[in-house]
């Protein structure tokens, strides 16, 4: 057996991985991990920026935009793991702050789901059974009392799946909730939520659009391939950043992060099992992994 500190291919803290077991390195594989790249860099800038806004009646909102498993969720975790809750017992009023609240646009959305989101979200779910001014005043009570400074709400898109005098009804709170908390709002979701936030002239205004594009062939995309590569506890290098490799890679995953990232875990998986340890043409053929747009023509 080899020793740890060999594998010169792996990040350090990858290194002792590598000489586990199977099943445990598959698990490890499998297990979600951040990697930071350039977009992702400038989006979270753009939230600490509007986060450090001072109190105001008028206040900077942000839309991250992206398509469907393009790293949008990640990224607004990321933020919030990076201001984290404080709890009552650390805090000098004793009452927990939150400072970055984070919810789903509930599907099928009304005001009452909406506030039961956030009522959720903040350990009141037992709240449920309350009317919507009830809800809505407890979650405001609630948010000022815990003191948020920043709600994100993903999936915004989801707004499109009510009636139109619905959809309305959750703009208008929209703008109501920034100005009555002087909050900042992210929105998060796919492009259906942009044309959702410019049908309304006040809030097109409000919402900047942070987009979160396709990824291109280029050296950020080589970057992200070998810094994944010293992430994954294979034995042996595989040269994801290679012409070849990352050529495959690229047509099949058709540029979205989280296709990469799905094709690399898989063919990584394949590679721990057969006893391969290295990613290779045959690793990916082998993980039958299908492209977005054939997984859309599948017959069931
Ligand atoms: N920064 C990152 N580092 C590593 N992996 C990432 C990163 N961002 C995204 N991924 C991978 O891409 C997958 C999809 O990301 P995510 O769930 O954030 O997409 P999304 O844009 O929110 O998708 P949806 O619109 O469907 O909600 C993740 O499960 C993860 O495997
Ligand atoms: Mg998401």
């Amino acid at each position: 057996m080899e020793l740890s500190t060999d594998y010169p291919h792996l990040h350090p803290s990858a290194r002792a991985w590598a000489d586990e077991d199977a099943a445990s390195r598959i698990r490890r594989v499998r297990a979600d991990r951040w990697i930071g790249y350039a977009r992702a860099d400038t989006a979270l800038a753009a939230f600490d920026d509007v986060l450090s806004f001072p109190k105001r009646t008028r206040m900077p909102n942000l839309l991250l935009v992206g398509q469907t498993n393009n790293g949008k969720t990640m990224i607004v975790e990321k933020f919030r793991r990076s201001h984290p809750p404080t709890a009552a017992t650390d805090t000098a009023d004793g009452v927990a702050h939150v400072p970055v609240l984070k919810i789903q646009m509930p599907a099928g959305p009304d005001e009452r789901r909406f506030f039961g989101a956030i009522l959720e979200e903040l350990g009141m779910g037992q709240w449920h059974g309350g009317n919507l001014a009830g809800r809505q005043s407890d979650a405001l009570r609630l948010m000022r009392m815990v003191d948020v400074r920043m709600l994100i709400i993903d999936e915004l898109h989801n707004i499109l799946s009510g009636a139109r005098n619905q959809q309305r009804r959750l703009l208008n709170l929209l703008r109501w909730l920034g100005n009555e908390l002087q909050i900042p709002l992210i929105g998060v979701g796919t492009v259906e939520a942009l044309y959702a936030i410019r049908s309304d002239d006040q809030l097109a205004s409000r919402f900047e659009p942070v987009p979160l594009p396709l990824w291109t062939e280029g050296a950020e995309y080589l970057r992200l391939l070998s810094t994944l590569e010293a992430l994954l506890p294979l034995r042996k290098p595989s040269g994801l950043a290679g012409p070849v490799l990352a050529g495959t890679i690229f047509t099949r995953s058709e540029g979205v992060l989280g296709e990469i990232v799905a094709i690399i875990i898989r063919a990584a998986v394949e590679a721990i099992s057969s006893g391969a340890e290295a990613i290779t043409l045959r690793m990916i053929e082998r993980s039958r992994f299908t492209s977005p747009s054939d997984r859309r023509r599948v017959e069931i």
